[in-house]
């Protein structure tokens, strides 16, 4: 596996690549990878022949208050595993590769509604700055296909509407989250977290998931569900960001007609946000 750090140079290694034929896969991420991440490129690994994943830690999409500076950097370990799993070559751009001339003047992608409200409404410009950032990703790459993961529910239904309303030739295929044994979504945040916090961490799709069952069960009072849920997270030691039941392809709030339904949650233990979901797949 090559690691790259420019445009040119990955663009030469993946045009070699497509003359002899190979279809091209890209994973792209932020590294401090994990299981999550390795199987992301397995799929992408399954799906293509030549496969391409991004370490870049995108600093448009995070706030001025958030983990930018902090964000765990874990290079030579993300190459091992990338490694391992079957990736042909790795792009590790600099911020001034990615952006040269600038963030302030970068022209965005932005996607509308869908990059509203949930993890857009307590993260403003957040969906901009990985609409661009993966946009700028695809048009250096121009791969056949990229695997995103599913943990990321909003990140990846934004993704998709950007690919249909942009025409980009690609398919975005969806992975599921993987989770330790305690059923917590792995993330690399997760590594902020102090022993007792990692302690409570389940608690949050362990909620997600009893609010699916009631829901699979026939109870139609979602707003009575998400106060429950919402009180259940605070007596776990998490302030709640947000407990939404959506419709799973608009993102709108769901009502007991809908059949595609996704149950989001996203809340705090200390400083650490953590995200999850649970997709209930149409009846
Ligand atoms: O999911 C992530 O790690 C990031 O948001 C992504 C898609 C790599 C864009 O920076």
């Amino acid at each position: 596996m090559n690691t790259v750090k420019t445009v040119l140079e990955l663009r030469a290694a993946v045009a070699r690549a497509r003359s002899e034929g190979k279809r091209i896969g890209l994973t792209p991420t932020m590294g401090n990878l994990h299981s999550g991440h390795v199987a992301l490129v397995s799929k992408a690994v399954q799906r293509a022949d030549f496969v391409v994943a991004t370490i870049f830690v995108n600093p448009l999409q995070f706030g001025p208050s958030e983990d930018l500076a902090t964000y765990p950097r874990t290079l030579a370990a993300d190459q091992e595993k990338l490694l391992q799993a079957g990736c042909h070559l790795l792009f590790t751009p600099t911020v001034e590769e990615m952006y040269p001339h600038g963030m302030a003047d970068q022209t965005l992608v932005s996607v509308p509604h869908l990059s509203e409200g949930l993890c857009g409404a307590s993260r403003p410009g957040h969906f901009d700055g990985v609409a661009t950032v993966v946009s700028k990703l695809f048009n250096m790459v121009q791969p056949d296909l990229a695997v995103f993961g599913e943990k990321d529910f909003q990140q990846l239904a934004v993704i998709r509407a950007m690919v249909r309303d942009l025409n980009m030739p690609i398919k975005i295929i969806g992975e599921p989250t993987v989770r330790a044994a305690d059923g917590l979504a792995l993330s690399s945040r997760n590594g902020y977290l102090s022993e007792e916090q990692r302690a409570a961490a389940p608690a949050l799709y362990r909620i997600i998931s009893q609010i699916g069952t009631s829901i699979r069960g026939g109870e139609q009072d979602f707003e009575r569900l998400l106060d429950d849920g919402k009180r259940q997270l605070e007596s776990a030691g998490f302030r709640v960001d947000y407990l939404e039941i959506r419709n799973a392809g608009s993102l709108r709030p769901a009502t007991a007609q809908d059949r595609d339904i996704v149950i989001l949650g996203a809340a705090f233990l200390g400083t650490t946000r953590l995200i999850d979901n649970l997709h209930l797949h149409e009846q």
